[in-house]
């Protein structure tokens, strides 16, 4: 990448999210009419910042598809991929050793393939292997290309006709994220910009994010990987109602670490009403203990742009955390020389 990354870099990258959804409204995949319409199971295989788009898939399917959407965060794909499954492999930059071995893995058990990448190794392979690839723009942090990661997989679903109504979802996504974008910018003073509230409420804690399983959970998901990743903070997630079960009772001890917690809880409409009053309660249980307690509200019709909403105020809150710790947002030192190291 040419460019020096500054908080400018990703302040950018954030700023051009909304349009990620449109410019894919535009990708050409009649080439998917070949392709079978009925599979067993559908394989999303990626990691970090290409995955977070198949577990938004994943929620997505949830009550939409009669066949299981796995997430395969793994080197080895399980035992149900076979010659009727369709997995996607998505890698940004092409070269993610374990999303590659996933590739051959089901390449070996004749799987029907898609990648989806901006090049490396994926797209060779797979130029190779006869295998269509959907190219992603160059450019970009992964993390940064959610919009354009995650819109190709529910668009070939909706080409296949397992999914319908996709393409206005991804509409309604865009137009929902360039509102929010209007009052989240750095451009718009604390007082109206939600996010660089969270984020002052954030600094100096150890933010625990928490939301609601099999919808809002992925939001949590990719809040805790963008505090991670662009505050380069530690940051927990965990969800409703599972965590009334046991992580309710971790808020007495160490006294001085858990007053330095900051909890956020992500809000759905369509959260389930037992785990609405679950939220309150554990709020009111909990919420006294620790640094600071804060709700982070969806918008939009669709699940869609009510997951996006949720994700697009945590890119921002990270991107702010970041600044108010004088971090730089875009680079990720600690992935990359992991990455070199075991390439050695
Ligand atoms: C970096 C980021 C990482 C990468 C991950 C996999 O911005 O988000 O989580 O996404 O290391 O790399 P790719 O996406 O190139 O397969």
């Amino acid at each position: 990448m040419g460019e020096e990354l500054t908080a400018d870099t990703m302040f950018g990258y954030l700023e051009r999210l909304p349009e990620q959804f449109t410019e894919s409204l535009g990708l050409d995949l009649r080439w998917a009419e070949e392709m079978p319409r009925r599979y067993n199971c559908i394989v999303v295989a990626g990691q970090g910042g290409s995955a977070i788009g198949g577990d938004v898939l994943r929620t997505y399917c949830q009550s939409r598809l009669p066949v299981p959407v796995l997430v395969n965060r793994d080197y080895r794909l399980p035992a149900c991929v076979g010659p009727d499954s369709l997995v996607l492999a998505v890698s940004y930059s092409g070269n993610t050793e374990e999303t590659l071995s996933a590739y051959v893995d089901a390449l070996c058990r004749q799987a029907h393939l898609v990648a989806v990448t901006t090049g490396g190794k994926l797209a060779e392979w797979a130029a190779h292997d006869g295998v269509p690839v959907i190219e992603v723009p160059p450019g970009f942090m992964p993390r940064a290309a959610a919009g354009y990661l995650f819109a190709p997989a529910a668009l070939l679903l909706e080409r296949l006709r397992l999914l319908a109504g996709v393409s206005e979802e991804i509409q309604e996504t865009a137009r929902v994220l360039q509102e929010r974008r209007a009052t989240l910018l750095p451009a718009v003073p604390a007082e109206r910009n939600e996010a660089r509230q969270l984020a002052a409420r954030l600094a100096g804690a150890l933010p625990i994010i928490w939301g609601a399983a099999g919808s809002t959970e992925v939001a949590a998901l990719r809040w805790k990987g963008q505090i991670n990743e662009n505050a380069k903070s530690p940051a927990y997630y965990n969800v409703f109602p599972e965590l009334d079960h046991n992580e309710i009772v971790g808020f007495e001890a160490p006294e001085d670490l858990v007053r330095r917690l900051a909890l956020v809880i992500l809000r759905d409409r369509d959260d389930h009403e037992r785990v609405v009053k679950r939220m309150a309660i554990t709020a009111d249980v909990v919420g006294r203990r620790a640094a600071s307690i804060s709700e982070v509200h969806s918008s939009g019709e669709g699940l869609l742009a009510r997951l996006f909403s949720l994700m697009y105020v945590g890119d921002y809150t990270s991107t702010y955390l970041a600044l108010e710790y004088g971090i730089n947002p875009t680079p990720v030192q600690a992935i990359d020389e992991l990455k070199a190291r075991m390439a050695q």
